[in-house]
């Protein structure tokens, strides 16, 4: 990769492992890259400032499908959805990961960008004795709006049945019923037509979660079918909405 000149200043950025987010290792995207590291430099590294060029390389990325790994696909369509509800004015984000979720996002590589990110183990970080504040507690208090994005099988036999066992689920179980929760359900194809499904979604839609629906596409185990998340500029449209009436 060439150097490209900055305010006079040479910009010879190094490449990281390969797969790794943001660099466009096989230069399809690669002006777009430029224009988004170009800007991250020009202001000090706060991504902030460079959120359209930020957006603007995601969608080339995925476009292009260029990621090595399906997991970085998922990590884009995360980062997709946050990137563009932080463009929101007044909006502040706070993002619960699964234990699992992790598997599929690799954090470490999302553009620092001023969002706290909470997994399980932040509970017991958070809570040392009687009196300290209780994270979902807090959390579920905390937001106007919830967004499961995206809801896989098991968390939604979970919400459906009460089960709490992680911070996810248990802001869940401390919701407020008058406050929105948007959920974005993604699963293989034989999941989603398994009856159970339509059962669980009905119970949810029954206490006013309201639902994003899948698409069809190309899953990652590559069966073609229902049951693919539904498009982050779909999500993001649908939630502005809800956040504009709340
Ligand atoms: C490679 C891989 C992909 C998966 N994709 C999905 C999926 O798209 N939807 C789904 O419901 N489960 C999927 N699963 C199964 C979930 O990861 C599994 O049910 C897990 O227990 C979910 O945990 P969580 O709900 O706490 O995040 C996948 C598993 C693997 C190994």
């Amino acid at each position: 990769m060439s150097g490209t000149h900055l305010n006079k200043k040479l910009l010879k950025p190094v490449a990281p492992d390969r797969g790794s987010f943001p660099l466009d290792h096989e230069n399809v995207c690669k002006d777009k890259m430029m224009k988004y590291i170009i800007c991250l430099t020009e202001n000090n590294q706060d991504n902030s400032k460079c959120r359209l060029e930020a957006k603007d390389y995601l969608s080339c990325r995925m476009d292009n499908t260029l990621m090595a790994k399906e997991e970085c696909v998922a990590t884009i369509k995360v980062l997709d959805i946050i990137n563009n509800l932080n463009l929101i004015e007044n909006i502040e984000i706070k993002v619960v990961f699964t234990k699992f979720a992790f598997h599929f996002c690799n954090v470490e590589s999302f553009p620092r960008i001023n969002i706290t990110f909470y997994k399980d183990e932040d509970e017991w970080i958070l809570w040392k004795q009687r009196g300290d504040p209780v994270l979902h507690i807090e959390l579920a208090k905390w937001a106007d709006l919830m967004l499961i994005a995206p809801l896989d099988a098991n968390t939604l036999a979970k919400i459906a049945q009460g089960v709490c066992d992680n911070l996810l689920t248990c802001i869940v179980r401390a919701w407020d019923l008058n406050k929105r929760l948007i959920f974005c359900p993604a699963m293989n194809t034989k999941m989603w037509y398994h009856p159970i499904t339509s059962e669980q979604i009905s119970k949810l839609k029954s206490w006013g979660y309201i639902e994003i629906p899948c698409i069809s596409k190309m899953l990652m185990c590559k069966d073609v079918g229902m049951g693919a998340m539904a498009e982050p500029e779909v999500i993001v449209k649908i939630v502005k909405e809800y956040l504009e009436k709340s």
